[in-house]
């Protein structure tokens, strides 16, 4: 079995080691910060002894997984790698300095990968001795919990390592999908109006947060509503990851993100991590109460779910990813209840179109253009 290698040990790269060294191996995990290693080897020696309370692993097991993470101080120690992942702070320059680095010492057809979830793996690539053995692979917080991981060829990558790379992660147990190396890959661009349309909604006075909410959880089925869950992920990553996708989209205003989420990043209001969000997370909060109206819960529904069917659709049009990888992408990387492709059909397309059509001409905004394949098909 190949050595593996994680760079930075924080929330992904801490997953990422643990998911390699419990698939059997050998993992060398290195942070430029010794406190970053410390409390990721304790944070795994939590979460070992509850998988053993809960009879998911024996002592031996656990002992064994552990002893396969080496946390390594220099980044040396990644000789030998055969694969390497990278999952350290989230910019290009600072990501290509590393690069630059490793590729002085890890073997010379060892993989070079990034769990970047918004730089171009082209850019990472680029300027590199070795350009074709650079991809992405884009894990899922939590790594070790969430099966879907996003594969990510550059236009320089060599296909063959991909495919190995691809075949690895299989091995580990997750659901692997392939994706075109373009902003938000599959899943951070096809969510992309689980966010933005409810927040747009909110604009405009249609419902409050707590009746959004309700609308998507009680009769959409999605586990969280999109408030709830903006401030779960924070403001600060939620709307950066927005802005993101519709600066590189060029300003495309089907990616158009809203200066109410701005505001909330800006003032703080980060959402559960600071107490709060859209919604308050002190002791005393009220509980939410929504508007249970059942036309209205449609029609927020409706329109949002013709949002997210509409990129779905769209992103097979453009060749992002298969119908079956999408399909995947959504129901196992943020546990969409249903596939959009699979959900359009069943609702008709032609039922999604005409929401679509209805919102074009109201609002004279192009962030309602219908995908040429779902009128093709509708
Ligand atoms: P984090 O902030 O929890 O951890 C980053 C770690 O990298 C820190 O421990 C830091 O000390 C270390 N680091 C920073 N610069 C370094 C350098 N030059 N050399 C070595 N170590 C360095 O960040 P997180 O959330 O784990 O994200 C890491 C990467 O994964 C980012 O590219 C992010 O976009 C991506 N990602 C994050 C997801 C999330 O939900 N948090 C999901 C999927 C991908």
């Amino acid at each position: 079995m190949i050595k593996v290698g994680v760079v930075g040990a924080g929330a992904m790269g801490s997953g990422i080691a643990q998911v390699a060294a419990q698939s059997g191996h050998q993992v060398v995990l290195f942070d430029q910060e010794v406190d970053a290693l410390q409390n990721s080897r304790s944070a795994l020696v939590k979460v070992l002894n509850r998988l053993v309370e809960k009879s998911k692993l024996t002592e031996e097991e656990a002992v064994s997984i552990q002893a396969r993470i080496r946390y390594a101080e220099d980044l040396r120690e990644m000789a030998g790698c055969e694969l390497v992942i990278e999952a350290i702070v989230e910019n290009l320059d600072v990501k290509k300095m590393v690069f630059q680095r490793l590729e002085e010492i890890i073997p010379e057809d060892a993989m070079l990968t990034s769990n970047t979830s918004s730089l171009s793996i082209a850019s990472l690539a680029a300027g590199l001795k070795y350009p074709q053995r650079v991809f992405g692979i884009h894990f899922f917080n939590p790594a070790p919990l969430m099966p879907l991981v996003e594969i990510i060829p550059a236009i320089s990558s060599d296909m063959e390592m991909v495919q190995a790379a691809r075949s690895l992660v299989d091995s580990w147990g997750k659901t692997t999908v392939l994706a075109k190396d373009t902003p938000g890959f599959i899943v951070n661009r096809i969510a992309r109006p689980f966010y933005a349309e409810a927040v747009k909604m909110l604009d405009e006075g249609v419902a409050d947060a707590a009746t959004i909410d309700w609308a998507m959880k009680t009769l959409g089925g999605f586990k969280m509503g999109p408030f709830e869950l903006m401030d779960l992920i924070g403001h600060d990553v939620n709307y950066v990851v927005s802005e993101t996708v519709w600066t590189q989209m060029y300003f495309d205003p089907r990616y158009r993100p809203s200066l109410t989420q701005k505001r909330m990043m800006e003032a703080g209001l980060l959402g559960r991590k600071t107490g709060r969000g859209f919604y308050s997370y002190a002791a005393d909060a009220p509980a939410p109460s929504p508007n249970e109206n059942e036309e209205l819960g449609q029609y927020i529904l409706q329109r949002i779910l013709a949002m997210l069917i509409n990129e779905a659709y769209d992103a097979v049009f453009l060749g992002i990813a298969s119908e079956r990888d999408v399909e995947l992408a959504m129901t196992k990387g943020v546990n969409y209840p249903k596939g959009l492709i699979g959900w359009g059909k069943e609702i008709g397309l032609a039922n999604v179109l005409s929401t679509l059509d209805a919102l074009h001409q109201r609002f004279g905004d192009d962030r309602y253009r219908a995908s040429a394949l779902l009128r093709d098909q509708a």
